[in-house]
């Protein structure tokens, strides 16, 4: 323990200072934002643009206002890094350098984006309140995205609800299938209250999960666990896809499950019923009820205290 006899070693001095001075330097300059002129900016209509300007310019632009860059100099590092990600992923200054396809995609994604209050970003909003898009202008966006060339041709409202659309093409099943747990496939969740929705920003996949009126009143008046009759529908569909003239299609078609509650009959699985229908033709997947086990097992190690599921909006 010689150490202990501390004698100032010049060597350490030096180092420490040296330390100090840069942690000084890095707090004064910070990382700078580097703003250029616009070189093919997005066109859109003027009160499509206003709101672009008003709420995502700051990130995804080459025009950052550094006013509001200043006033967080504490945080100044985030913010760049923000911007330099923001900028990467899609830049509305440089937007004619994006493919026309892909510049549709990503409108549409904007669109989520906002409507899931993802974008702008809440840290960003937090100090910029004015840059929160109201329903009105979440309104006039969606309008905008729907009136573009290649999405005449593609309803999404129609796409989003119905499992038959697969590579353009509507798909007709034959029959009714039935899961060997005894549910029978059915169309009426298309009507049903939609609980959630997720659309991946990378395109990856995306789901959506529906209640019906008895799952969605049980819901309201917190009744867990569920009565019987409720009942819960999860589609989930593939990547997203674009069509050979850029039309944005989500992915295929890929399975819808239900749960249905009947406490008696499906009491070995928690009181919930469990199917799963694949791909286009909707085949009934499970060989024997047992698949079932698999189902609960997973929604019993995640959700137990929720009566198994997962999709409970917060009241
Ligand atoms: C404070 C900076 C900031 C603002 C303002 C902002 N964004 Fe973003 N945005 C980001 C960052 C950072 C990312 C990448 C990381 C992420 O996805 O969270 C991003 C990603 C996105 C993505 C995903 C793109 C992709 O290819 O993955 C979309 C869509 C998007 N923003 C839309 C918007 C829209 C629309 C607005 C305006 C209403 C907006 N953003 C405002 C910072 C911002
Ligand atoms: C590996 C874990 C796991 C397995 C196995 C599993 N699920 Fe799920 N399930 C989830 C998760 C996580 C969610 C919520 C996230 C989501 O909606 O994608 C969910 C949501 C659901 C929903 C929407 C209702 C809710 O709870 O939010 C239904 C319906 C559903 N699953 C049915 C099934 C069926 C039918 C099976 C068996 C064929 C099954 N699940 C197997 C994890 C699982």
């Amino acid at each position: 323990m010689r150490k202990l006899r501390y004698k100032p070693n010049k060597k350490f001095l030096f180092i420490s200072a040296s330390l100090i001075i840069i942690y000084v330097i890095l707090q004064l300059t910070g990382p700078e934002v580097i703003n250029k002129p616009h070189e093919g900016e997005i066109n859109v209509p003027s009160n499509v643009s206003a709101i672009l300007r008003k709420s995502c310019y700051d990130c995804h632009s080459n025009q950052s206002d550094p006013t509001w860059y200043d006033k967080m100099m504490p945080a100044s590092y985030l913010v760049s890094h923000d911007i330099t990600e923001a900028r990467s992923r899609f830049n509305l200054s440089e937007w004619s350098k994006i493919p026309s396809g892909q510049q549709q995609v990503l409108l549409w994604e904007m669109v989520n984006a906002v409507e899931q209050k993802k974008m702008p970003l809440s840290r960003y909003l937090a100090v910029h309140p004015n840059a929160a898009i109201s329903p009105s202008e979440l309104a006039i966006l969606k309008d905008y995205v729907n009136t573009l060339p290649g999405r005449s041709k593609v309803d999404t409202a129609k796409i989003t609800r119905s499992p038959y659309v697969s590579d353009g093409k509507t798909l007709i099943s034959t029959g009714t299938p039935v899961s060997i747990t005894g549910i029978a496939y059915s169309d009426s969740y298309k009507s049903w209250t939609v609980l959630s929705v997720t659309d991946k920003f990378d395109g990856g996949s995306m789901r959506i999960v529906y209640g019906n009126e008895i799952m969605i009143k049980a819901i309201k008046n917190n009744q867990i666990p569920f009565p019987d009759g409720a009942q819960m529908v999860k589609v989930v569909w593939g990547k997203q896809r674009e069509d050979a003239e850029g039309n944005v299609l989500p992915g295929n078609f890929q399975n819808v499950q239900f749960m249905v509650k009947d406490s008696k009959k499906y009491k070995s699985t928690e009181g919930w019923g469990f199917a799963k229908f694949d791909g286009p033709d909707l085949k009934p997947f499970g060989k024997t009820v047992a698949f079932a086990t698999t189902c609960i097992n997973c929604h019993k190690l995640l959700v137990a205290e929720n009566d198994f599921v997962f999709n409970i909006p917060t009241k």
